[in-house]
């Protein structure tokens, strides 16, 4: 059964439609949840509207595909946790690039492509071309940016003196790859466009492994930016509508987020994406630090909290580490029963990705509107009695602010060290994810409290209820 090209065209509206509301939703919180379900019921009036459209042929292999993959998504999201999602985003990243690679290929060995004429026949060549540059940078840089966050891959910069000048040069011999591939005659540019596969591949995982420590988040929204243009690519080739505007949705959103996170992390865009310099310390003598780490007890915290007025919460990768947003929410409630401001502040990139620490939130019932972002509540730091850094590190390192050698300098961050007191809640004193030391623990007003983090907040609990 088919359906004819005004109805396929009408639900490529449709779905088109759903996507950008969609977008629209997951903007906030409130609204997230309703952007997803648009989203689903897009990509399955795409799916059919797609595999119904007339000249698709083998209906039964593409619906046992769609059966196998549906089956394969489900156990892997089901059983993937939190905190491993990045590296999960990415490897799909991977496989939006891969795609667009076969699908170039497939359409420049396509007959059908060869029989169009004069300009028509350029501009597809172009498109494969293009397609193909796009799509295997995303896949190698994705499958490299997988193996960074799930620790497969040292996650420090890797980079040499000249590398800009090296990718230059492999853009040059692509360019002119590209040139002797759209002279070639039927499908003569085969071995062109193996070699620039080859070389784009190559740039793919050489501009990933420069990149390190604090911008990788931005590199995982960036590889969502390219697979959404390697989709687009894939739609042109296609002659798809649809994939050419979901493509484009996902290529500019993701292009925008990664503008929104370079300024939170006060980042230049194009020194992260090229890998111009890993991070913006002057690479100069590091600050030693100065000072004394000193611990309390869980019976010691629990009253420093019964004696607050205003508690501020920042969590970080290791509230997600630990599962601890449930107990967290449970002190946070005995604390408000109490009539103490209770507070989260949130970071922009704590956690491994972004909105991390606001999902986990809502996953426990934490009302948003005592859900700050960081400049909501920088301000307020010197009013707040007791702030609880709850497996966080780099988002309160106060060498993002005075450290010129630190590899996080010039980043901002939420400013615990403000407050009247700091306790530091972590398992030992190693280092974030930027391997940076961290001079906040060695503050006057700073203490320590080790352990995992729902283990510690439990045991506080415990002490408050007593
Ligand atoms: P981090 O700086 O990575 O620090 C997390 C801390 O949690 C660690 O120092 C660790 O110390 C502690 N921890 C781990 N497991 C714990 C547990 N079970 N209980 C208690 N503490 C535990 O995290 P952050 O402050 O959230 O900063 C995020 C970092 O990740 C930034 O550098 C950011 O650039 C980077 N990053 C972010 C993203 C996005 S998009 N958000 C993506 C990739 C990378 P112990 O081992 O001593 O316990």
């Amino acid at each position: 059964m088919f359906i004819v090209k005004e109805i396929q065209t009408a639900a490529y509206l449709f779905a088109s439609i759903l996507f950008i509301l969609s977008l629209g939703g997951l903007s906030s919180q409130e609204s997230a949840k309703r952007g997803v379900v648009y989203g689903i019921i897009g990509m399955i009036v795409a799916i059919i509207a797609t595999v119904l459209g007339q000249g698709v042929a083998g209906h039964i292999y593409i619906i046992v595909a769609i059966a196998i993959a549906s089956v394969i998504g489900l156990l892997l999201a089901r059983k993937v946790e939190m905190t491993a999602m990045p590296q999960l985003v990415a490897i799909l990243h991977s496989f939006v690039g891969l795609a667009a690679v076969l699908v170039g290929f497939g359409s420049y060995l396509d007959p059908k492509s060869h029989e169009l004429q004069g300009a028509a026949h350029t501009i597809h060549l172009v498109e494969v071309f293009v397609g193909i540059f796009i799509g295997a940078i995303t896949f190698t840089g994705s499958i490299i940016a997988w193996g960074k966050l799930d620790g497969k891959v040292p996650s420090k910069p890797w980079s040499f003196k000249g590398l800009q000048t090296m990718n230059l040069l492999l853009l040059a011999a692509c360019t002119v790859l590209g040139v002797l591939y759209c002279k070639a005659e039927g499908t003569d540019g085969m071995l062109y466009l193996g070699i620039m596969t080859v070389i784009a591949s190559f740039i793919g995982v050489v501009l990933v492994m420069a990149i390190g420590g604090g911008d990788m988040p931005v590199v995982v929204s960036m590889l969502n930016s390219y697979s959404g243009w390697a989709a687009a690519a894939a739609g042109f080739m296609l002659g798809n509508d649809l994939l050419i505007v979901t493509g484009a949705l996902v290529g500019s959103s993701g292009a925008i987020l990664s503008m929104h996170m370079c300024h939170a992390m006060n980042r230049s865009f194009f020194s992260v994406i090229f890998a111009n310099g890993a991070g913006s310390g002057s690479g100069g003598e590091k600050k030693a630090m100065e000072g004394e780490v000193t611990a309390l007890n869980h019976e010691e915290v629990a009253a420093l909290l019964k004696e607050a007025k205003s508690v501020v919460i920042v969590p970080g990768y290791g509230m997600a580490v630990a599962k601890a947003q449930y107990p967290i929410f449970d002190m946070v409630q005995t604390l408000r029963k109490a009539n103490k401001k209770v507070r989260f502040a949130i970071h922009p990139v704590a956690g491994r990705l972004p909105g991390h620490m606001n999902v986990l939130l809502a996953e426990a019932n934490v009302p948003y509107d005592i859900v700050l972002e960081m400049d909501e509540i920088n301000e307020d730091m010197p009013e707040t009695d007791v702030v609880m850094v709850i497996g966080a590190n780099d988002v309160v390192n106060p060498g993002a602010q005075d450290d010129p050698a630190s590899s996080i300098y010039g980043m901002p961050v939420i400013e615990a060290w403000k407050a009247e007191k700091v306790i530091i809640m972590k398992r030992s004193m190693s280092a974030g994810y930027s391997g940076e030391d961290n001079p906040l623990f060695y503050k006057p007003n700073s203490e320590m409290l080790y352990g995992d983090a729902k283990a510690s907040v439990e045991k506080i609990m415990g002490f408050l209820k007593a």
